[in-house]
């Protein structure tokens, strides 16, 4: 499975996001951070940022909603054209009509992990979803330390899914680098998020490509 390479455009510069969006031209989605100041203690951009962005960037957008009530507000960001819309398991009353709806809407549809929520109440749901975010760190934050206890928990989804047959995604998101991506690759994450490893590049495109052998070298 090729590893793939999603910088977050948290650690981009918000007064030049389109800038920015082109600087990462060469990766596979640009992932967008979606913090609404109560599900995480930080805020960043809403439906109208989000829709501006879908409009113009030259890679396809994977949102991650940090926010509650991902039931009422994540169709929207399917509807404004993310070819990926993750919301968190804590915080979905029903995560799985949420999933049919994002699926319908023609967005891939993923469940986030916070470093301390298990995975095992989503296995027997696989065919539901098309993506697990194992957080590797806390959410609400760029440029936290990679948790290396979420490891196992990588592990037991990349498992499951590999016995179920299923194509199911396993990223990773939080403190992943040049020194972590080969670890978290190692579990059976394949999706990386990059935010201050790929903004905080002298070089974006061949920091990208970094990452990205280092992966695929370790990605099963
Ligand atoms: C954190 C966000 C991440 C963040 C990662 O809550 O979900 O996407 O941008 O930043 P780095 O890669 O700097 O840890
Ligand atoms: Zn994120």
């Amino acid at each position: 499975m090729a590893a793939l390479i999603n910088p977050s455009i948290l650690s981009a510069d918000f007064a030049n996001l389109e800038r920015d969006l082109h600087a990462i031209k060469s990766a596979d989605y640009a992932h967008v951070d979606v913090m609404d100041n109560h599900f995480v203690p930080n805020l960043t951009l809403g439906l109208p940022v989000f829709d501006r962005l879908a409009a113009i960037s030259p890679v396809p957008l994977d949102a991650h909603l940090m926010i509650d009530d991902p039931d009422r507000w994540a169709p929207q960001f399917a509807e404004a054209g993310a070819a990926s819309v993750t919301f968190h398991a804590e915080a979905a009353q029903a995560p799985v009509r949420l999933a049919r709806e994002l699926r319908r809407l023609g967005a891939r549809a993923g469940v986030a992990l916070r470093p301390a929520t298990p995975v095992e109440p989503f296995l027997d749901l696989l065919a539901e979803i098309d993506m697990i975010l194992v957080m590797t760190v806390e959410p609400g934050f760029g440029g936290q330390t990679f948790i290396d206890g979420t490891l196992p928990k990588i592990r037991r989804a990349r498992k499951a899914i590999s016995e179920s047959g299923l194509d199911v995604w396993v990223q990773v998101d939080g403190g992943v680098s040049r020194t972590t991506i080969e670890r978290a690759a190692d579990a059976g994450a394949n999706v990386f998020v990059a935010g201050s490893a790929v903004y905080g590049a002298d070089d974006i495109p061949a920091e990208i490509d970094a990452l990205r052998a280092l992966a695929d070298a370790h990605t099963h």
